[in-house]
C-alpha cells in the first residue's frame, strides 16, 4: 500500500505551495485528478494583491490598508486576525514568488507593476499581463519538479478515512487504470479547489465539481459560510469565460443599452471598480430593467484604451474575445454578464489550516479560513492559495514530526472495498438514470433559485428540488462498462458531493435572513449585525445537515455601512 507522510490532494496553487513548503525530509506526494498544469489556478487572470506601493498612485499604501479593504469588502464577516495575517504576509510572498521565477509585468525602472482592482483603496494588484495564475502555477510546478515532489496525476480521491478523530489516509480512483486504491498518510492536505460547476453559468473549468469539499463534509468536518457564492461581474456572453477585472482596472467601462456608464447609479465613487458583489448586482439589475442587450448582457467597453495597451496588458482577453466571440476588443465592446466564479465558504479550518480532524488540513478555495467573509476582493484568492498553502505544508510537517503514526491498513483496505462495491453496483446495472441529466437539472435549480438575488420562496423550492434529485440519484448507472477514463463514472462519484454542496449552500442561504456581501435577500434587504454577524457552520450528522453558528473575530475594525 502507498504510504506517505503528507498526502496533498490537488495540484493547483495551494497544493503546490503546500508541497514546496513541506519539510523536505518527509515523504510528500501530490494527488491530482488532472495534470497539475491543468488545475483551475491556471485560469486566474488579473493578479495577486500586496501593498508594495510601486504604482505612483499607491505610494501611501500599507498592509494595514490592504487588511482594512479586505475586511470592509468582506462585509465584516472575515475573521480580522487571519485577514491581517494574509495581508501582512502578502509583501514578502510576492518577493518570494519573484525570487522563485514568476515573470511579473514591470513598470519602467523595473519594479513589479501594479494595477487597480475592485474594492481596493490603492492600486495594489501585481500581475503578469492577464495570465497571472498561469505563470505562478508554472513556476511553482517547476520548483516542485526541482524539489522532486512525487506526483500521482489523474487520481480522483473518493473518500477520507478517519478513525477516532484522526486521519488514516484516502481512497483514490485511478482514472487511467480504472481501479480503486487505498493510500495511507499521516497527514492529508486538501487543496481541491471550488465547486463552480454546481452552477450553469460559471467561469470555472469542467473539473470544478467541488467533490473535495463534499468528501470532507461526509467525513464529519463542518462546512463554513457556504451560502456566500461569488458571481464575477464580467464573463463573456454566452460562454461565460472569465474577462478579468483587470480590464476594468486598466480603465474599461460598463455600458448599458442607453449608452450610459450605469455604475454611477450604484457606486458613484468607485464606479466600475466597486467590489464584485455590488457590480454583479448592478449589471443584473440593469438587465432586469430592460437596459441590457438581447435581455442577456451589457457591454464592457475597452476601445478607448487603444490597441497598443490592450495588446500589452490584456493579450489573453483579446485572444479570448477573438476566438470565442469573433470580436476584437480594440474595435468593439465585449458582451458580458455575471457568472458564478468563486466560493467564499468551504471546509472549516483555522489560521493554521487545521480542521477538527487531527492530521487533516485544507487550503485554497476548498477551505474557509475566513479571510474573505461574505465577499472576496479580486486579487486576494491567488494570495490566499500561496500563503495558506504554504502554512498548511508547514503545519502538517510539524504535526507529522510530533505525532506517532497509526496502523490502519485493514481499515483502509475495507474502505477501498466498500468504494469498489459501490462502483460495481452502478456498473452492474443495465439501465437506470443517466447522471448528466441530473447534473443539468441541479445546475438549472442553483442558477435560477440560488443565484445573485434570493428569496425565501425560491430557496425553499430549490431545497425541495435538490432533495428530489438525491432520490433520483439512487437510480443512476454506468452505461459504458469500461471504467478506464470513464467521465460518466467520475460524474456519478462526484455528483453525490455536488448534491451535498447544493443543499448546504441553499440551507445556509435560506436560514440567513439578511443581506450581506454576495448573499442578497430580496425579502431581507438590510445587513443585520445584531442577529447575523456570525459564521454559518453545517455539519453532516446522522445522515442530515445540522446547522449551527459561530462568532466572527473582530479585533480592530467595527462594522460600518459599506459605501463605495
Ligand atoms: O478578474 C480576475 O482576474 C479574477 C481575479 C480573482 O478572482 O481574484
Amino acid at each position: 500500500m502507498i504510504d506517505q507522510d503528507i498526502l496533498i490532494v490537488g495540484g493547483g496553487l495551494a497544493g503546490l505551495a503546500a508541497a514546496l513548503y513541506s519539510d523536505p525530509r518527509l515523504k510528500v506526494a501530490v494527488v491530482s485528478k488532472v495534470h497539475p498544469l491543468r488545475s483551475h489556478s491556471v485560469a486566474a487572470q488579473g493578479g495577486i494583491n500586496a501593498a508594495l506601493g510601486n504604482n505612483p498612485d499607491g505610494k501611501d499604501d500599507s498592509w494595514e490598508r490592504h487588511a482594512f479593504d479586505t475586511i470592509k469588502g468582506s462585509d465584516y464577516l472575515a475573521d480580522q486576525d487571519v485577514a491581517e495575517l494574509m495581508c501582512h504576509k502578502a509583501i514578502p510572498t510576492i518577493y518570494e514568488l519573484e525570487y522563485l521565477g514568476v515573470p511579473f509585468s514591470r513598470f519602467p525602472g523595473g519594479v513589479i507593476a501594479q494595477r487597480p482592482f475592485g474594492g481596493a483603496g490603492f492600486p495594489r494588484t501585481c500581475y503578469a499581463a492577464d495570465r497571472t495564475g498561469l505563470v505562478i502555477l508554472h513556476t511553482l510546478f517547476e520548483q516542485s519538479i526541482k524539489r522532486q515532489v512525487k506526483f500521482h496525476n489523474e487520481w480522483l480521491v473518493t473518500k477520507l478515512v478517519v478513525e477516532d478523530g484522526k486521519i488514516l489516509g484516502v481512497i483514490v480512483f485511478d482514472l487511467a487504470a480504472g481501479q480503486v486504491m487505498p493510500v495511507k498518510a499521516r497527514a492529508v492536505i486538501f487543496a481541491t479547489g471550488g465547486y463552480g460547476r454546481v452552477y450553469l453559468k460559471t467561469t470555472n473549468a469542467y473539473i470544478n465539481h467541488g467533490s473535495g469539499i463534499g468528501i470532507a463534509y461526509r467525513a464529519g468536518i463542518p462546512l463554513k459560510d457556504m451560502e456566500f457564492v461569488q458571481f464575477h461581474p464580467t464573463s463573456l456572453y454566452p460562454k461565460n469565460i472569465l474577462i478579468t477585472e483587470g480590464a476594468r482596472g486598466e480603465g474599461g467601462y460598463l455600458i448599458n443599452n442607453k449608452g450610459k456608464r450605469f455604475m454611477a447609479d450604484y457606486a458613484p465613487s468607485a464606479m466600475e471598480l466597486a467590489p464584485r458583489d455590488i457590480v454583479s448586482r448592478a449589471i443584473q439589475t440593469e438587465i432586469a430593467r430592460g437596459n441590457g442587450f438581447e435581455g442577456q448582457f451589457v457591454h464592457l467597453d475597452l476601445r478607448h484604451l487603444g490597441e497598443a495597451k490592450i495588446k500589452k496588458r490584456l493579450p489573453g482577453i483579446r485572444e479570448i474575445c477573438i476566438d470565442f466571440a469573433g470580436l476584437d476588443p480594440a474595435a468593439a465592446p465585449i458582451p458580458i454578464q455575471p457568472a458564478q466564479h468563486y466560493s467564499m465558504g468551504g471546509i472549516d479550518v483555522n489560521g493554521k489550516c487545521e480542521s477538527c480532524i487531527e492530521g487533516f488540513y485544507a487550503a485554497g478555495e476548498c477551505a474557509c479560513v475566513s479571510v474573505h467573509g461574505a465577499n472576496r476582493l479580486g486579487g486576494n484568492s491567488l494570495l490566499e492559495t500561496v500563503i495558506f498553502g504554504r502554512i498548511a505544508g508547514e503545519e502538517a510537517s510539524k504535526y507529522v514530526q510530533a505525532s506517532e503514526g497509526k496502523e490502519g491498513e485493514k481499515i483502509l483496505l475495507d474502505e477501498a472495498l466498500e468504494v469498489k462495491r459501490r462502483i460495481e453496483s452502478w456498473q452492474n446495472k443495465d439501465s437506470g438514470t443517466k447522471v448528466h441529466l441530473l447534473l443539468n437539472k441541479l445546475k438549472v435549480v442553483m442558477s435560477e433559485k440560488v443565484g445573485i438575488f434570493r428569496n425565501k420562496k425560491d430557496l425553499s423550492e430549490a431545497l425541495e428540488q435538490i432533495r428530489t434529485l438525491r432520490e433520483d440519484y439512487k437510480q443512476v448507472f454506468v452505461s459504458g462498462k469500461c471504467l478506464r477514463y470513464s467521465q460518466e463514472l467520475v460524474n456519478i462519484l462526484e455528483f453525490d458531493s455536488m448534491l451535498d454542496l447544493a443543499e448546504v449552500i441553499t440551507l445556509g442561504a435560506l436560514n440567513r435572513e439578511e443581506t450581506r456581501g454576495s448573499h442578497f435577500r430580496l425579502d431581507h434587504k438590510d445587513r443585520d449585525d445584531r442577529n447575523w454577524l456570525k459564521h454559518t457552520l453545517v455539519t453532516y450528522k446522522d445522515g442530515k445537515p445540522l446547522i449551527s453558528y459561530k462568532e466572527v473575530l473582530i479585533d480592530k475594525y467595527k462594522p460600518e455601512a459599506r459605501k463605495y
